[in-house]
């Protein structure tokens, strides 16, 4: 065990033990060895996280940020049962930084390819020269160890104790459907955002609503259909209001906290090539980032070694949409930007046509 660089030793483990724990399992088998090293790595003094490996802090507990650990390296078969220690020592506080990634050169407008209204100008069709191949949905993602069966039994789990849902229950603020997620667990793009609206609700799918059918032509342009992503919400509970009707709101911290485990887990267990956070609060319930959306866009923060993307929520665009089209398509374009980089990061290719969609004809 390297002493002398504790810290993300700390990390890797915490992360496992949580796995192992959201998964049911409360006790855990080690070598005599093993169970030596995790004491002495209990003890040890946290210390910053490595300068190159920057993390936004998790919003809702300050706790550790973990990162993914391969299994080999901490369990070890049948010796001595100890029990998992719930928490590892918290780190000091550190600033958010971003993955330095420069932005894409800005265009000057947007042209009505993300408008609610079906403007020509822009081709959806899949058949066209331009579309781009999407992720093959039958493989698992590269990046993870498990297969699309390993993937699809862990999300059923996830998704019954998220359905069971304890905690968020408990509250009694939250609607009791609760909506999961939809995509593919072979996603190498997974986007998350707030919470399910009454339209979500009716149908227990996320983004199913206008600012659902908006993401879905932002996912078009970039050549996705959803069934190649992998969308969820970081509260999985419509949030309760009186004489609801079909409004909508945001959800607490506490709301989000209750429901925050389970979105992690789909996360750790798709391991996609790149993670949306789609507005202000999936930012700061996944990322930890407490600046606006509006300077934490653009940029790439990282969630347990896996870029995560900020932008702007498709509900805020539609908003914007009532102030005009000028202003409107203003906020459009910061949107294809951040998507433009987030399907570089996902290694799909950026047609010149796709490039050129959002500049001046
Ligand atoms: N807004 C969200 O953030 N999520 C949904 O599922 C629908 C609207």
């Amino acid at each position: 065990m390297p002493a002398a660089d504790p810290y993300p030793v700390l990390c890797l483990l915490r992360s496992h033990l949580e796995s192992l724990a959201a998964n049911g399992q409360r006790r855990l088998w080690l070598t005599g060895e093993a169970r030596q090293a995790l004491k002495e790595i209990v003890r040890l003094k946290p210390r910053p996280w490595p300068a190159d490996r920057v993390t936004a802090p998790a919003a809702m507990d300050e706790s550790p940020v973990p990162v993914p650990v391969p299994e080999q390296n901490v369990v070890t078969p049948p010796a001595v049962a100890v029990s998992v220690p719930a928490v590892a020592p918290a780190p000091p506080e550190r600033e958010q930084e971003t993955i330095p990634e420069p932005m894409a050169e800005p265009a000057s407008f947007l042209n009505s390819a993300m408008n609610t209204d079906s403007t020509p100008g822009l081709s959806f069709d899949s058949d066209s020269d331009d579309s781009i191949p999407g992720p093959d949905s039958t493989a698992a993602s590269p990046q993870s160890e498990l297969t699309l069966e390993e993937k699809e039994t862990a999300l059923a789990k996830v998704r019954e104790r998220a359905e069971e849902g304890q905690a968020a229950r408990a509250l009694g603020t939250l609607r009791d459907r609760m909506v999961f997620a939809v995509g593919t667990p072979a996603a190498e793009i997974v986007l998350v955002g707030e919470a399910p609206g009454s339209e979500e609700e009716k149908q227990r799918e996320p983004f199913v609503g206008p600012a659902g059918q908006l993401l879905t032509r932002i996912l078009k342009v970039m050549g996705l259909e959803r069934s190649q992503v992998y969308i969820t919400n970081i509260c999985k509970y419509r949030p309760a209001m009186e004489s609801q009707g079909s409004r909508n709101r945001q959800p607490t911290v506490k709301e989000m906290a209750s429901c925050l485990d389970f979105v992690r887990e789909e996360i750790r267990i798709i391991r996609p090539k790149v993670i949306v956070a789609l507005g202000a609060t999936a930012s700061a319930g996944l990322l930890g980032i407490k600046t606006g959306v509006m300077s934490a866009r653009g940029k790439f923060y990282d969630f347990e070694g896996i870029p995560a993307m900020v932008t702007l929520h498709p509900s805020y665009l539609l908003r914007c949409e009532q102030g005009g089209p000028e202003a409107a398509n203003a906020e459009k374009r910061k949107v294809w930007e951040d998507m433009m980089q987030v399907m570089e990061r996902a290694g799909m290719p950026v047609s010149e046509k796709q490039r050129r969609f959002f500049l001046p004809k």
